[in-house]
């Protein structure tokens, strides 16, 4: 470790201690609570996650009420989250978990082999579940630990993720290091943001190789999450399984797409098309094809 991350350490340690956020699977000692935390919050801001989370937790109190659930149980309860295909994989990590007596591997390796988990949750899932001393990497400690430690004038700037992880296993302290991630994520969420940066706020706002640079012209700009007229895809495909539950015989596709969208036209055709395509590959729709795509009809898988 050199001389300037140590400096950074103990701002970050006292900061937490004052201003770290209380989330409900902090502290938490069921493995199951932990894994499902950080499965939502994979792709989903906090807020979201608070929202759903608990609502989840009384559909499916353990991993096993989740493993012997139907997969359209799960999506439905899994609504409001987006990105159903993580539905999908966290059923299958349950079912696998609980056929193997919900020994959680303690490697990096036999995690990654799990369902739905990449490197970031297999990280998260040793420190949190096991308490081992490795860090974890999100986008918020990316450019948070990008902005302190080189001198960035833009986000696009951000150092390679395979850099930051080698720079975070660097700086990693010797204890307190589930705390020590934690606190990384809260600083880079709530105050080294984006586009509006605080660095007044930052405890790291001494040392910090940007804090100089964060001009207007620092502030990248914010990358639009695809959608239509303003609403995001993640949301009408939400509708989409929704509709679908309330009806089991399904619907034809132009008849589905009012339901999602009252102001459906044929010119939306392509991109209803595009999404069934995304649920069908994440095995939660059917599509029985006709000539046309109007002419199909789509259930629930
Ligand atoms: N994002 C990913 N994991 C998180 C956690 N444990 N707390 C807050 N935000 C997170």
């Amino acid at each position: 470790m050199r001389s300037r991350d140590r400096s950074i350490i103990s701002p970050v340690r006292q900061w937490y201690r004052r201003h770290g956020r209380s989330l409900p699977w902090r502290g938490e000692s069921d493995p199951y609570r932990i894994i499902l935390s950080e499965i939502m919050l994979q792709q989903t801001q906090v807020s979201r996650v608070l929202d759903i989370y608990p609502r989840f937790l009384r559909r499916f109190p353990s991993m096993r009420s989740l493993a012997l659930a139907r997969q359209r149980e799960v999506v439905l309860a899994w609504r409001g989250m987006g990105y159903n295909n993580r539905a999908v994989r966290l059923h299958a990590l349950a079912s696998v978990l609980v056929e193997r007596g919900m020994k959680i591997p303690s490697d990096a390796a036999s995690l990654l082999e799990l369902p739905g988990i990449g490197r970031y949750t297999a990280h998260a899932i040793l420190s949190s579940v096991h308490g081992l001393p490795v860090p974890v990497v999100d986008v918020n400690i990316r450019r948070l630990l990008s902005r302190v430690l080189w001198r960035m004038s833009s986000t696009a700037d951000m150092k390679s993720e395979a850099e930051i992880w080698r720079t975070a296993e660097r700086i990693l302290p010797r204890r307190g290091v589930y705390d020590w991630n934690q606190a990384l994520m809260d600083i880079g969420a709530t105050i080294c943001t984006g586009r509006l940066p605080s660095c007044s706020r930052c405890p790291l706002g001494g040392i910090c190789a940007s804090r100089e640079g964060m001009t207007q012209a620092a502030r990248g700009t914010r990358k639009s999450e695809p959608g239509l007229h303003g609403v995001p895809n993640r949301i009408y495909r939400g509708r989409i399984v929704e509709a679908l539950r309330r009806k089991k015989g399904g619907f034809r596709t132009e008849v589905l797409g009012r339901e999602i969208r009252p102001e459906f036209s044929r010119h939306d055709v392509p991109w209803l098309e595009s999404l069934l395509a995304g649920l069908e590959r994440d095995g939660l729709v059917r599509v029985r094809r006709g000539r046309t795509l109007p002419g199909s009809r789509v259930v629930l898988a």
